[in-house]
């Protein structure tokens, strides 16, 4: 029975979503840290475990004045000090470093009922307009400014570093610096709503050369061509006044940019595998899948209809 626990303790030691096993800067010096004040604080247990012995062993024989007062000094105030100041000291040693200027390449990330607006502003470039899916570069420092107009959301990416709060009417800013290439997770750490576990987003961190290109397509307009009966769809049911897909007539600003939906992993902020089943699921029936999001459901529509739009996003590349 004592292994289950264990076995799930464990489980949180690695994968795409997990602070202990870091793959950013400001997440190494995070996991640092914990594992720092773990054995500090294993320390500290068996001292105070052996303590307690030691006092419960002596009861037969009173303790001397003398003694009792040595003891309440040292055990009660000295090295609990001490070893408190070496943590602490440890601790803000740290914090100059997470707090380093960022690189050229700034994100700014806004929190939603329940997804991620995502706007890169790469240096000289026009900024670039995408939602839910982060992709960054190995080995450079990214400036992200974080923001929320609704409620206070928590941008976190545990392997990476973080996390801040997004807090409505204030900007936060925060630094990452993703230290090897792999697929991550980031989640809403703050209880923003009915969705809340389901706010989510993926973020992968590539070659430098491999996010240029990828910067470029995502700046550059849909690449499905016109005239699909998805697309005429899409339009004719109003979805281009909350959504934009850049390249049609679709230009909403309310939800996410769709874009380049097709090339994000995931659907409705980290929660579906993103295959056409699913974005008809979702057009269909997104008050169960999820719950007080703004979108309303679409199963009125004709499920030639929704099959139609959902085959049109999975064209957006
Ligand atoms: Cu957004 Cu929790």
């Amino acid at each position: 029975m004592r292994a289950v626990p264990l076995a799930g303790l464990l489980a949180g030691c690695g994968g795409v979503q997990s602070a202990l096993d870091p793959a950013g800067f400001e997440a190494e010096q995070v996991a640092r840290l914990f594992w720092a004040m773990l054995v500090a604080s294993g320390v500290i247990w068996v001292l105070v475990l052996g303590l307690a012995h030691y006092a419960s062993g002596r009861r037969e024989k009173p303790w001397s004045q003398r003694d009792a007062g040595r003891l309440i000094v040292w055990g009660g105030a000295v090295v609990p000090t001490l070893l408190l100041a070496v943590l602490l000291f440890f601790g803000l040693r740290l914090m100059p470093e997470l707090r380093a200027p960022g690189g050229p390449l700034r994100v700014h990330v806004e929190g939603e009922q329940f997804w991620w607006r995502v706007r890169y502003h790469p240096p000289g470039g026009a900024p670039v307009e995408s939602a839910n899916a982060l992709v960054l570069p190995v080995g450079q420092r990214v400036e992200f400014s974080l923001s929320t107009r609704d409620v206070i959301h928590s941008f976190w990416v545990p392997a990476l570093g973080g996390k801040m709060d997004m807090i409505p009417g204030r900007t936060n800013r925060l630094v990452l610096e993703p230290t090897r290439t792999g697929e991550f997770r980031g989640a809403c750490a703050e209880l923003c709503g009915a969705s809340h576990a389901l706010m989510a987003f993926t973020v992968r961190v590539v070659e430098p050369a491999e996010f240029e290109a990828w910067l470029a397509r995502e700046a550059a307009p849909a690449a499905a061509g016109t005239g699909h009966a998805g697309e005429a769809a899409f339009l004719a049911h109003g979805c281009g006044a909350c959504h934009s897909v850049r390249g049609t007539a679709a230009r909403g600003a309310i939800g996410p940019d769709l874009t380049h939906l097709a090339s994000r992993p995931t659907l409705g902020a980290g929660i579906l595998e993103n295959s056409a089943a699913n974005r008809a699921a979702f057009i269909a029936r997104v008050d169960e899948i999820k719950p007080a999001a703004r979108m309303p459901a679409y199963g009125t529509l004709l499920d030639t209809e929704i099959a139609a739009i959902a085959a049109w996003l999975g064209m957006l590349r």
